[in-house]
């Protein structure tokens, strides 16, 4: 495997990503982050100790089924955030968005429990691959139509461990 992103260029990219954020809520406000497990809970690791202490945070589980032909590609909720969102400002935090399938489906379920604001950070897009316009506020790299793991991102549930992202080589 190659690597694509500098463990580094990440961290720096997320301490922009944070202060971006930061600057874009009013100073008082709580933001409250949601995770999308597995692949989000690194970015989300990294990104909530970037930020100040008014951060609070949750997790929610989906599974994506690989859709790559289909524009109504199925996501199921396997686990639910434990707090409720009404009137608070949310963020999604997700690794990557790809056809945009899951992160449609998840800004739909959470915007339909009447947050103050929703928005969604991404840490990588693959915008060649978009099967729905889907928005995302906050993106940390664009990369080209390529699989990559590590820094939270799986093939077959490993590599998440790798502290870089990585491009799978050609089997
Ligand atoms: P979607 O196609 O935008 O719905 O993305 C679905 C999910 O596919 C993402 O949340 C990732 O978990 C996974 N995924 C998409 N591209 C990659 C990749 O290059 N490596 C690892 N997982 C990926
Ligand atoms: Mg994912």
């Amino acid at each position: 495997m190659t690597v694509l992103i500098k463990a580094e260029d990440i961290q720096a990219r997320i301490r922009e990503l944070a202060a971006e954020i930061e600057a874009a809520y009013p100073p008082d406000d709580e933001i409250h982050l949601v995770g999308v497990l597995k692949g989000g809970f690194v970015f989300m690791a990294d990104l909530i100790r970037a930020m100040s202490a008014r951060v609070t945070l949750d997790f929610i589980a989906v599974s994506s089924y690989q859709a790559s032909t289909r524009s109504t590609g199925e996501v199921r909720l396997l686990k639910d955030v434990d707090a409720r969102l009404e009137g608070r400002h949310v963020i999604i935090v997700e690794d990557i968005v790809d056809t945009g399938l899951t992160l449609t489906y998840l800004q739909d379920i959470l915007r339909a429990r009447a947050p103050k604001s929703l928005r969604t950070a991404c840490l990588l897009s693959k915008p060649s691959r978009r099967l729905v316009d889907v928005k995302v506020e906050y993106i940390g790299f664009t990369i080209e139509d390529k699989f990559v793991i590590g820094y939270g991102l799986d093939f077959a549930e490993k590599f998440r461990n790798l502290p870089h992202i990585a491009v799978m080589e050609e089997t």
